[in-house]
């Protein structure tokens, strides 16, 4: 048996298999309410029934105006935390875990009525200038992942994954490209590091599930001002210590840059294994796995623990029975006997 295909145990969380179907937005909320709609389920539930070892749903936003667009999911109402029960109880009917990733988007948010960020400088100049977050109105924020977590602890996800990459607010308040406060949270790292603190710490008191974080490792920045690293490692070791489960390893998205490296495949996993060099909580990589047979390699080499799988699986619904062909997996049982029919 494969490992990529294997069952794995994170903390107490409990997966089928190694592969995780990462957070990506579909931009189908039609009614703009924020509510899951028929799509969505259809959506999941494929790759539910396609095997994935858990469904992590898109950024789901923890406010109105912490959403990337207005066609994004919400957590702020209990209108959304019902239907997220019931999808939910779908995918556990399928045999598969669920996770939800919550995000507030900062200064990235597109059709937000107020843009707010750690500081008040845009993304670029097709963006918003964003409101200067003060104190009391980042409680307000931590108070609503807050919120938020309990509505999914509620709904029954097994897992939550803070969204602390790709340059949503979290990242913002983590970077000083984009954090330039003078207060207790802007200057350090560790001020920097401490709305994150904050947030992790208060999810990780009212819900005892599987607590992720994404981070982005990188910002493909040349001016010498995005964490090192060393940086990072510093804030992993900070982010084991509160109580986070699993780091899922991504790069990019806090300033308008590219990668200034060729983009191949598993081009991310190296920053992944740089950081379990540093904690002792598994790695996720993620980014351009399409091919098992990397992804297996990744996994039997220990440079991750768990792959995450974007673009493959919306090209591939059956990705993982595809995997099983080429990776001579005979263990692996499509979803019943009739899609098993299918393989032949
Ligand atoms: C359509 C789309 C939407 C995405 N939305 C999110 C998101 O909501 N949250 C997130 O952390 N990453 C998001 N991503 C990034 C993916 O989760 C993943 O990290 C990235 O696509 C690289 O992995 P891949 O090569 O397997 O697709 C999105 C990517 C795509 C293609």
């Amino acid at each position: 048996m494969s490992l990529l295909l294997s069952p794995v145990k994170i903390a107490n969380l409990e997966l089928n298999n190694r592969v995780v179907m990462s957070p990506m937005c579909m931009y189908e909320v039609q009614k703009k309410d924020g509510v899951l709609e028929p799509f969505h389920f259809a959506h999941y539930g494929a790759r539910a029934l396609a095997k994935v070892g858990m469904v992590v749903t898109e950024a789901t936003a923890v406010l109105p105006d912490g959403r990337i667009s207005d066609w994004d999911l919400g957590l702020w109402n209990d209108e959304q935390a019902d239907k997220l029960t019931e999808l939910t109880t779908m995918l556990h009917s399928f045999g598969t875990k669920v996770g939800v990733q919550l995000n507030h988007a900062g200064r990235k948010a597109e059709n937000a009525q107020i843009v707010s960020a750690p500081s008040a400088i845009p993304f670029s100049s097709d963006y918003a200038t964003p409101h200067e977050l003060n104190e009391s109105e980042i409680q307000a924020v931590k108070d609503a992942f807050v919120s938020a977590a309990k509505r999914a602890k509620r709904a029954g996800v097994d897992m939550i994954e803070i969204h602390g990459a790709h340059g949503y607010l979290l990242d913002q308040f983590l970077s000083a490209l984009t954090n330039q406060r003078t207060d207790q949270y802007g200057g350090s790292l560790e001020n920097r590091y401490r709305l994150v603190h904050e947030v992790v710490t208060s999810v990780r008191a009212v819900f005892d599930g599987s607590l992720w974080i994404r981070l982005s490792l990188t910002d493909y920045d040349d001016s010498g001002v995005q964490n090192s690293l060393d940086d990072w490692k510093q804030v992993a070791k900070w982010l084991e210590a509160d109580g986070v489960d699993l780091i899922d390893v991504s790069t990019g998205g806090l300033i308008n840059a590219a990668p200034n490296f060729p983009v191949h495949d598993g081009y991310q996993t190296p920053f992944a294994t740089e950081l379990k060099q540093a904690v002792s909580v598994p790695v996720s990589t993620v980014g351009l796995l399409d091919n098992p047979g990397l992804c297996e390699y990744i996994l039997q080499n220990h440079q991750a623990d768990l792959i995450l799988e974007g673009r493959a699986l919306l090209r591939n619904t059956n990705w993982l029975s595809d995997a099983a062909k080429q990776l001579h997996d005979h263990d692996f049982k499509p979803y019943n006997a009739s899609y098993e029919r299918g393989q032949k």
